[in-house]
């Protein structure tokens, strides 16, 4: 769709958007235009890094449906995790306990459960039937009288399956539980709508679909009706741009979801992040979701007819498909080994899981075709055993 506007890897078939997405050409560009600031204007370059990160919320709220003053890029997802979680988990004797998923990414049980700890509350883990994805009447069947705050994955890391974000926070909101969504693997792949669902809040990355680099500054979003609230993590880049630089000894915080940041951003890493946004704002979400469809489309279709010793974990519904498709097979580690030594690049999840992210803006049909029948020969010679034992060597 957008191939040229990448630096896409010689003589590889990358796959791996969404763990890390393909530098945008637009991206280097202003990373760079950004380091040569800082060697021509060395401090004055605040006069204009000053409010970087609130001129780029306009491209950040088309990504996830919000008003531009409900969201900042800014910190890391488990970062602004915590931020919110000091500033949202308000638990009382009868509402407290906290609620995620089996299937979470870690680090953000990690958080969570630092929180009950703190509080004596009990995190609470919605259970899969299957062991890749959940149901949304489990999901909902958690949110009873006492818990207080739950956070959903958007899409699940390992399966790709998407919740339906739209019907669990309605519920959540019916009975009064706070709702947060990790979006990481769904903002720039799958259009949001987290203003109009009445999201409380919602945090995620820019570097994998998003296409922003390596520790790429995160999203967060709260929705307007919770700007009243205190930051529970404050620092002074949350303060009121107006008068932060008066240095008083009050914290008066910024009027939108600004007031959730903390300290000094990365300048560069949030030039990087202005260069890969252009690209959205170009394309538009909703057209990188149809082109990313008709990809996983296409991709499932050829693991059903090509390869019917993996087995296809990932929702075939569209409103249930993130961005991209997980395979699975008791020798996936290996597969993907052997995909990597023949010039594809896709990831592998303990135990079993093959993923591959067909990004819209730049990979293509050809590529998934030539990747079923790597696939294919593999599974046919066998050649991918030759990992065995040998996990840590390529990856
Ligand atoms: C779903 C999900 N949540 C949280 C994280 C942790 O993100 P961070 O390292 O930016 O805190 C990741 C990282 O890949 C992730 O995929």
């Amino acid at each position: 769709m957008r191939r040229s506007d990448f630096v896409y890897p010689e003589g590889q078939i990358y796959l791996d958007g969404n763990s890390l997405g393909l530098m945008p050409h637009a991206a280097a560009r202003e990373l760079r235009r950004r380091a040569d600031e800082w060697a021509s204007r060395a401090v004055s370059g605040w006069d204009d890094w000053f409010d970087l990160a609130e001129r780029l919320s306009p491209s950040v709220a088309r990504l996830v449906g919000a008003r531009d003053h409900e969201v900042v890029a800014t910190g890391g997802i488990t970062v602004n995790l915590h931020a919110l979680l000091a500033t949202f988990y308000r638990p009382t004797s009868v509402k407290r306990n906290l609620v995620a998923t089996s299937l979470d990414f870690p680090s953000d049980l990690y958080a969570l459960k630092s929180w009950a700890d703190r509080e004596g509350a009990e995190l609470r883990l919605v259970e899969s039937r299957d062991g890749n994805t959940l149901t949304t009447e489990d999901v909902i069947a958690a949110l009873s009288a006492d818990v207080a705050l739950a956070l959903l994955p958007t899409v699940l890391y390992r399966s790709g399956q998407l919740l339906d974000v739209e019907t669990i926070t309605r519920v959540a909101r019916e009975r009064g539980v706070t709702i947060g969504w990790d979006a990481a693997h769904s903002v720039g792949c799958v259009p949001h709508a987290f203003h109009d669902h009445d999201v409380d809040f919602a945090v995620w990355c820019h570097y994998k679909y998003v296409n922003a680099g390596p520790g790429a500054p995160g999203g967060l979003f709260v929705h307007e009706r919770h700007h009243h609230e205190t930051p529970g993590l404050a620092g002074w880049w949350g303060h009121d741009k107006g008068t932060q630089f008066e240095m008083r000894g009050d914290f008066r915080k910024a009027a939108g979801a600004g007031a959730f940041q903390i300290g000094t951003p990365s300048v560069l890493a949030l030039g990087a992040l202005q260069g890969a946004l252009e690209v959205f704002d170009e394309v538009g979400i909703e057209a990188v979701r149809a082109r990313s469809l008709e990809l996983t489309d296409r991709l499932i279709a050829l693991a059903e007819e090509q390869l019917p010793e993996l087995r296809v974990v990932t929702p075939r519904e569209h409103a249930a498909r993130g961005g991209h498709v997980a395979l699975a097979h008791p020798e996936a580690n290996w597969l993907s080994l052997a995909l990597r030594e023949r010039g594809v690049v896709p990831d592998f999840r303990a135990p079993d899981i093959l993923r591959l992210a067909p990004v819209a803006l730049y990979n293509d049909e050809a590529e998934l075709e030539r990747t079923a029948s790597l696939l294919r020969e593999l599974l046919d010679s066998g050649a991918h055993r030759e990992f065995a034992g040998r996990e840590g060597a390529v990856s």
